[in-house]
């Protein structure tokens, strides 16, 4: 398997709006390969744009934002870059399309990084953090898991929040909780 980062992409439309989504980029070579799902508005700004900005960042809260309805986190301007970062970055890379595997459900845009900035300190792993990124995993292919899966999964995670989470870790793991108990309901209820 290769190697996957997982990150907050940022891209933008046409029209200049900009998007956020949490997105693993797979190492390919000397370069990244980024990979979205049909139909997804991070795919279509790569197509049309040919760019992208990766965000490497360990808060939680963005992960389990982005999954949560809960996009507005701030912005700050790249110089040279028509795409802005994540003002929470730990650091960034800017990516240029290199060439496109066509694929009607998960097209591969192989990229190069031809820009890249550093601007905070990493501070340590940390469990609780891991946790929510699998648990932001796991909220984002609710509708392809069996509810048993589902509810193991959540009750492992559980232990290393319980064990070493801070307040933000706290609060992102609950935004996904929401999300899984409403999801659970409704199978429930459908059931
Ligand atoms: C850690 C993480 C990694 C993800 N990686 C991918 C990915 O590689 N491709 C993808 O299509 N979605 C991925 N997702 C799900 C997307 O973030 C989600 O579907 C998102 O809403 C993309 O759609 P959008 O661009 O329309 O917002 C990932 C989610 C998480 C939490």
């Amino acid at each position: 398997m290769p190697y996957i980062r997982e990150s907050i992409l940022t891209t933008v439309s046409p029209d200049g709006e900009v998007h956020i989504a949490p997105l693993g980029i797979i190492q390919e070579g000397d370069g990244w390969v980024v990979a979205p799902f049909r139909p997804s508005t991070t795919l279509a700004n790569i197509e049309a744009s040919g760019l992208a900005v990766v965000n490497y960042t360990d808060e939680a809260k963005i992960f389990a934002g982005c999954l949560t309805g809960r996009k507005d986190w701030p912005l700050t301007p790249i110089e040279d870059s028509p795409i802005p970062r994540l003002e929470a970055a730990l650091s960034h890379d800017v990516l240029k399309v290199q060439s496109v595997s066509a694929d009607d459900l998960r097209p591969r845009f192989f990229c190069k990084v031809i820009a890249s900035g550093q601007h905070r300190p990493f501070t340590g792993m940390n469990r609780a953090k891991a946790a929510v990124l699998e648990a932001a995993i796991l909220v984002s292919r609710l509708k392809m898991l069996p509810a048993e899966k589902i509810e193991n999964e959540i009750a492992y995670l559980k232990i290393a929040i319980d064990k070493t989470a801070g307040p933000d870790e706290e609060q992102a793991f609950y935004w996904l909780l929401e999300k899984v108990i409403a999801h659970l309901a409704e199978v429930e209820a459908g059931a």
